[in-house]
């Protein structure tokens, strides 16, 4: 059996990086809808059938006993669907992303950047508010960098002069933590770090695991590591290189 890791496109890498790290027998399929991506700027609607599909497709052709949906727009209104459809368990990123702001922020003033679609949903705060820490939140999309990572456009002057225009309105706000509410994002780590200098920048890259861990699945397997996307991407190749290294990728029809 392997866990099943979802995004729209490269950016759940981020987060198949951290579990495939700390995991290194685990079993792993990565599932990239890049002939669809960006789900961000789409309707609640299209997100949760796009998910669906997907999702559905990874349960019903290989053996997976977990899926972790790794993106944060499908976490946000998918998440309930896939609970109610699938009998095995489904992890979505935006808890590990709170618990890591909670435990860093100490003036409890944070800024969550994400897509329109994760920003609409108020997922963020609602997650704040059932964890009942008493913090400040601002939200702002950043509906240009998921389309730069797809593009492993990812340093340079002209992603750093997007970046630092898009996160004006956060900038000198006395926030102390930034959550890239986005899995696209953490690629993006060291131009925000570079533009907004002085803040913690957390993801939910460093808690999932302690999530992976609580879903009692086998860990020791044959560390056998798969990825699947939907259409070819001239930028997907270079970026998983850098990402997880060698390997296979498979482009599959739905
Ligand atoms: N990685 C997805 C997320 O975490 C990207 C969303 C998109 O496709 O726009 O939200």
């Amino acid at each position: 059996m392997a866990l099943g890791i979802f995004d729209s496109g490269i950016g759940g890498l981020t987060v198949f990086k951290s579990i495939a790290t700390r995991f290194p027998k685990l079993d792993m399929i990565y599932f990239g809808d890049t002939a669809r991506v960006p789900y961000g700027n789409k309707s609640p609607e299209t997100i949760v059938r796009y998910t669906l599909e997907c999702t559905k497709h990874l349960v019903d052709n290989y053996k997976i006993d977990a899926l972790v949906l790794a993106c944060n727009t499908a976490s946000s209104h998918a998440l309930k669907t896939l609970h109610d459809e699938f009998h095995i368990p489904v992890l979505g990123v935006i808890d590990a992303g709170v618990k890591n702001a909670v435990d860093v922020s100490s003036n409890r003033k944070v800024a969550v950047i994400a897509t329109h679609a994760t920003i609409k949903s108020k997922s963020y705060n609602k997650v704040f508010q059932l964890m009942n820490a008493d913090i400040d939140i601002v939200s702002l999309p950043c509906p240009l960098f998921v389309p730069l990572v797809e593009e492993a456009l990812i340093d340079g002057d002209m992603v750093e002069t997007i970046v630092r225009e898009t996160l004006k309105p956060i900038k000198n706000i006395g926030i102390d933590t930034i959550i890239l509410g986005c899995t696209h994002y953490p690629v993006l780590k060291s131009v925000i770090a570079k533009v907004i200098p002085n803040v913690n920048i957390v993801d939910s890259t460093t808690y999932i695991v302690t999530d992976v861990l609580d879903l009692n699945i086998n860990l020791e397997e044959s560390g056998v590591r798969k990825i699947l996307i939907t259409d070819e991407s001239h930028a997907f190749n270079s970026l998983k290189n850098i990402l997880v290294g060698d390997i296979d990728v498979e482009v599959i029809k739905l």
